[in-house]
């Protein structure tokens, strides 16, 4: 047919083709919820952005695993409650996996090791756990820190000073607001070294639990899930993983 070869329907065709099967697959891009005030592993730097060791591991995870992220700094408190109404489809925040964390989200497989340390002032004579006892504490809301606070002295016992980020409770600490405060190792170290001149120091409890870093994702998304653990695997196989967690804490 005569009609098939006209310049107009070529166009046509040619059109659609670029539309239907584009050189470069579009990419998906998952909105990625980070508390980043929680350096090294989600701060913002001077253009607002979201940097750390956090963002680094999961990028290089969504470019091994063929998709895309955008991180959006997002308070702690609520933060998990976005991944049910939809808002982002991954927190990528330094989260403890929990077993009771487990049964309102899915985890990838772990990429961090952690534990609590308790932070002190210079003079202070605290020199375990159970020396808390008594003391005003504290922490971040909600947060595993927060959890093993409460075991210790009581959910509702006012010496439990909740903030909202935990270098807010760290400030308060070098104010004299507190005595003390429990939080993530990687946090309270990096908090101290930045910090040198308030000579603050760190109790180390041998009943500390090993804790581990997961991404969460809304109960049952598998096909993300799965793509995280897949790049994850790549990043921890290929070397990629080791280089970013030298850039952050050294060998
Ligand atoms: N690992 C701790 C938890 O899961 C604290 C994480 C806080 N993260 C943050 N970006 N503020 O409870």
């Amino acid at each position: 047919m005569k009609s098939i070869a006209s310049p107009l329907f070529a166009a046509l065709t040619a059109t659609a083709l670029l539309f239907a099967a584009p050189a470069h697959a579009a990419e998906k891009t998952y909105q990625v919820a980070t508390d980043a005030a929680y350096a090294p592993f989600e701060s913002l730097n001077e253009k607002q952005q979201a940097v750390g060791f956090d963002i680094d591991v999961l990028s290089a995870v969504a470019a091994k695993a063929g998709f895309k992220v955008k991180f959006i700094n997002t308070p702690w408190e609520g933060i998990f409650a976005t991944l049910s109404t939809g808002d982002r489809d991954v927190v990528a925040s330094a989260v403890t996996i929990t077993p009771e964390r487990k049964q309102t989200m899915d985890f990838s497989d772990p990429y961090f090791e952690a534990k609590q340390l308790i932070a002190i002032g210079p003079n202070s004579k605290i020199a375990k756990f159970a020396d808390l006892k008594g003391k005003k504490i504290g922490v971040q809301t909600g947060t595993t820190g927060d959890e093993i606070v409460q075991k210790l002295v009581g959910k509702t016992n006012p010496d439990i000073r909740r903030f909202e980020s935990t270098p807010l409770a760290l400030k308060e600490l070098l104010n004299g607001g507190v005595d003390a405060v429990v939080a993530d190792n990687g946090v309270v170290v990096n908090f101290i070294a930045n910090n040198k001149n308030d000579k603050l120091k760190v109790v180390d409890d041998t009943s500390f639990a090993k804790e581990y870093y997961g991404f969460a994702v809304k109960k049952g998304n598998k096909e993300m899930l799965a793509k995280i653990n897949k790049g994850l695997a790549t990043i921890k196989a290929d070397g990629t993983y080791d280089k970013i967690y030298k850039k952050y804490f050294g060998k």
